[in-house]
């Protein structure tokens, strides 16, 4: 029989042991997932007020970027009911992607997987998970980023056109609606390269009105999905409020919509080129096609349009740029136009954090992290960290060039993600961006009418506000 006090010996034994095991540097020099700095909390509250003080989620990328500063490279916070591990140091980062295995997984917004649950929708590539991801996504980085991609480049050119007609209108006075006009663009382009440049020519006015009406419905979409992200959307969902609601609804319409559009892109195609075609040749069925062409067309046109619109603040601010852009036209090797839009993604990441869940144990920054953790990269705080980028908060392109002194570290700005399931669109958006900025350059002189502080804020991805507001002088 044990005394009391014998008890009380060997309970504080195991405890020392158990202390010994779960903290503190073992004997591989590896720290433990719980000594991972974090930030002070209050009980029930965490740090929702800090959260709260810093700007709530439209500024979380500010307020992370506040915690790195005071924890370090990596710390652990919960950020209601989820908690992350939050990485900004290039090489831990290259080492969670060396880390993803062969089904990479990252987080999804939790009010759209319900959604999709509740009324059974398949979704796109960006929903998938496992093998049907792979195998899907094998098809399609062979038809959206391998190999030969100048097919695209026919209908790009000639939606950039219109665009480009339609500034005209809009000269010596502020260019009314460029939102607006940059989503229906770039949503543009990514039917006509649905249809095709043939079949797009021959339908294009349709197309434009359906574009219309979707930009609408996807707008309410995203305003709905950011108010819910304020509330927990598993409880909207459950006690049906009213934002629960209003998001369903949005979220039906625009669905609804995409899907009658795509089935008219479905009769209308007959272009071999086109890329309803070759993932056709692809051995889809029309319902993968649906599903995957339905996020596509999420995904595609807010990225492109704010990352467009950052361009177009950043070049309207510095005339240098836009007189080198100007005097490198006639130079078919530049690389100029590029590294405006490596410098304007490393300020301005429209989707400032990258997410993976790892599949195994992993070590992380000297820490071992637990199986399945949420590990989110900081990449708005490494793409201005003075130790990585010489004058961080100073936009210039010349950095990315090799032989310039002014230092660019690439693993420091990964505003596509790296590895197998980084962005598919990603040399769409740089052709279509790249190719936007010099016709716009070639054709204008911008300027800026803006006079306050143009702020990043969160409204699913990083967004100028207020809007842009841009002037033009014909050249
Ligand atoms: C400047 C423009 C864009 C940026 C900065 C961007 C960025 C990203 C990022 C960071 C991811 C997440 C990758 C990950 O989890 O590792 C992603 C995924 C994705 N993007 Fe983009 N994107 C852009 C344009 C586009 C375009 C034009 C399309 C469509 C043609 C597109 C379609 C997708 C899809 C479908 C996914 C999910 C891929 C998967 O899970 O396999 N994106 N993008």
């Amino acid at each position: 029989m044990f005394t009391n006090h014998a008890a009380k010996k060997l309970f504080k034994q195991v405890e020392k042991i158990r202390c010994a095991s779960s903290s503190g540097a073992r004997p591989d020099g590896v720290l433990d997932n719980l000594d991972i700095p974090t930030p002070a909390s209050l009980p029930v509250l965490g740090t929702r007020l800090d959260i709260w003080k810093a700007g709530s989620s439209k500024k979380l990328h500010e307020y992370i970027d506040g915690r790195h500063k005071e924890l370090g490279p990596i710390y652990r916070e919960s950020l209601g009911p989820v908690t992350g591990i939050f990485v900004a140091d290039p090489e831990a980062i290259r080492s969670i992607f060396s880390q993803e295995g062969k089904y990479p997984v990252h987080i999804v917004p939790e009010a759209w997987v319900l959604f999709n649950k509740e009324y059974d929708y398949s979704r796109g590539l960006f929903f998938m998970d496992g093998p049907e991801w792979l195998t899907h996504r094998t098809k399609m980085n062979k038809l959206l980023l391998k190999g030969d991609l100048n097919w695209m480049e026919e209908c790009c050119n000639i939606i950039i056109d219109d665009f480009i007609n339609q500034l005209n209108g809009n000269l010596n006075e502020e260019v009314k609606n460029l939102d607006e006009m940059l989503y229906r663009t770039f949503l543009n382009v990514l039917i006509g390269l649905l249809l095709g440049s043939k079949g797009y020519k021959k339908h294009a006015e349709l197309v434009k009105s359906s574009v219309k009406n979707l930009t609408r419905d996807i707008g309410k979409v995203f305003e709905t999905t950011v108010k819910l992200q304020m509330l927990h959307a598993n409880w909207a969902f459950k006690l049906g409020l009213p934002q629960w609601n209003r998001f369903e609804e949005s979220m039906r319409t625009a669905l609804t919509s995409t899907y009658i559009l795509i089935e008219d892109i479905e009769k209308k195609c007959e272009d071999e080129s086109s890329l309803l075609m070759k993932m056709r040749n692809e051995d889809m069925s029309d319902d993968c096609i649906k599903a995957i062409v339905g996020d596509l067309i999420l995904a595609a046109a807010d990225t492109t349009a704010y990352t467009m619109q950052w361009m177009l603040y950043s070049v309207a601010r510095n005339m240098d740029v836009q007189d080198k852009i100007r005097s490198e036209l006639s130079n078919p090797d530049s690389t100029y136009t590029k590294y405006v839009l490596k410098e304007t993604l490393r300020l301005y990441p429209v989707a400032p954090f990258l997410t993976r869940f790892l599949p195994h144990e992993s070590v992380i920054a000297g820490y071992r992290v637990p199986k399945n953790s949420l590990i989110v990269m900081s990449i708005y705080t490494t793409g201005r960290e003075e130790k990585y980028f010489k004058d961080a908060g100073k936009f210039v392109p010349e950095r990315w060039d090799r032989g310039s002194d002014m230092q660019a570290t690439a693993q420091a700005s990964l505003p596509f993600a790296v590895g197998a399931r980084s962005c598919i669109g990603r040399k769409l958006a740089e052709y279509e961006l790249q190719k936007m900025l010099t016709e716009i350059v070639k054709n204008f002189r911008l300027k800026l009418s803006n006079t306050e502080e143009i702020q990043m804020v969160m409204k699913m991805v990083a967004v100028p506000s207020p809007s842009i507001r841009l002037k033009l002088d014909k050249i």
